[in-house]
């Protein structure tokens, strides 16, 4: 079973503070929300809902996913901490009324100290059926108050944190003139283009989607289009930007890749840890995708103080200098970014976390 306590001994890593399993046979909810933190403020993370092979396998996903949300949530700037839930099932299948509101019931005895949102296999018509329930939930549909599609910021902020690298690199805080891969081209990736174009960068897509890559083409013809992403990788880039799916960065494509900057909107892209030294040992610097990727979770976050567009934009405007500040770190402290990245986020848990002993 993986490990939810963590070490006993003194000095090792602080894990989850609560992990809830919860059930209702009649609709066949089994699902389980993990908090990893509540240092910065209550948890927020989606509710994935997906076939898994075994609970442990489910485990394992949400535990990896709650940290992972404590870390973006710190780096972006909310006081917000990080959690996540997933639902156990095929959501074609077994997603019924029944089922999400008896989820909404258990989000709601955890009293605020977690919030949800749209994940893999949910929906924000989900999260209006699921907040019939309770009130902690974001990522709703705009009717009911919600932030809408969330690749708008996410697109906006890998935009912003790709000028940072560029700025660390070239000098300047500009795409222009510079051949940017991006792979995917779905709901992020076709919005990174617009931003890209309009920069002045000169673009390469792939996508498995001919749809996809179609609706790029037709907007702008003079993007170039290449086969797949081994093309992509292999192509002559100043930057890449995986924006399909996790693990892109792995110990086939690092080896070959040609781009000086990767920057993408994929969560997870590091197939597996020391990936970074290998990209760092190539001299290729790499926007922690967490980081980047965060004006997602910026977008519907916003949503609890009731949503407003113009001060989210602001808020995901600053990924621009948080990245940097990462590349600095990482250049004073000799590490790789995604090292600076993590350190970054533990130390504003703790400094801000910290806080809450001052009785108010
Ligand atoms: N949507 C958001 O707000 C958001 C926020 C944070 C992170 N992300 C991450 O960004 C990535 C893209 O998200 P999205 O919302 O645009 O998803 P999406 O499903 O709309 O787009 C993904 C695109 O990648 C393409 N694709 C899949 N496999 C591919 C492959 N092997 N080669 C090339 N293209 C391939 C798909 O056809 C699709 O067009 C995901 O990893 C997601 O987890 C998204």
């Amino acid at each position: 079973m993986p490990n939810v306590f963590g070490s006993p001994h003194k000095g090792t890593e602080p894990r989850h503070e609560q992990v809830v399993f919860c059930q209702d046979e009649a609709s066949g909810l089994r699902a389980i929300i993990a908090i990893y933190s509540t240092a910065l403020g209550p948890s927020l993370g989606g509710t994935r809902f997906y076939p898994y092979g075994s609970e442990e396998e489910a485990l394992t996903d949400v535990l990896n996913l709650s940290r992972g949300m404590a870390y973006k949530n710190a780096l972006a700037g909310l006081d917000l901490g990080g959690g996540k839930a997933v639902i156990i099932g095929d959501p074609a299948i077994d997603k019924s009324e029944a089922l999400l509101r008896a989820y909404g019931r258990f989000v709601q005895t955890l009293n605020g100290r977690y919030y949800t949102a749209c994940d893999v296999g949910t929906y924000s018509e989900d999260m209006d059926v699921i907040a019939r329930e309770s009130r902690y939930v974001t990522g709703r549909t705009v009717e009911h108050g919600g932030a809408g599609d969330s690749s708008i910021l996410t697109a906006f902020g890998v935009f912003q944190g790709m000028r940072a690298a560029a700025e660390t690199v070239w000098g300047a805080p500009t795409l222009r003139g510079r051949r940017v891969g991006v792979e995917g081209v779905g709901k992020v990736g076709h919005r990174l283009v617009e931003h890209l174009r309009e920069d002045g960068a000169e673009v390469v897509i792939c996508d498995v989607n001919e749809t996809a890559v179609e609706r790029v083409r037709t907007l702008h013809p003079e993007v170039e289009v290449v086969p797949d992403k081994d093309a992509m990788v292999r192509s002559e880039l100043d930057v890449y930007a995986p924006c399909a799916l996790g693990g892109s960065l792995n110990d086939d494509s690092v080896p070959a890749l040609k781009a000086r900057i990767v920057c993408g909107a994929a969560n997870n892209q590091l197939a597996h840890t020391g990936i970074e030294k290998s990209l760092a040992d190539r001299n290729v610097l790499y926007a922690p995708d967490y980081v980047v990727n965060s004006g997602g979770v910026i977008q519907v976050a916003d949503e609890i103080d009731g949503f407003d567009f113009d001060r989210a934009k602001a808020r995901a405007t600053r990924i621009f200098e948080t990245t940097r500040k990462i590349f600095a770190l990482a250049s004073d402290e000799g590490v790789p970014p995604a090292v600076a990245a993590d350190r970054l986020a533990e130390r504003r848990m703790s400094e801000i976390g910290r806080l809450r002993g001052i009785l108010v």
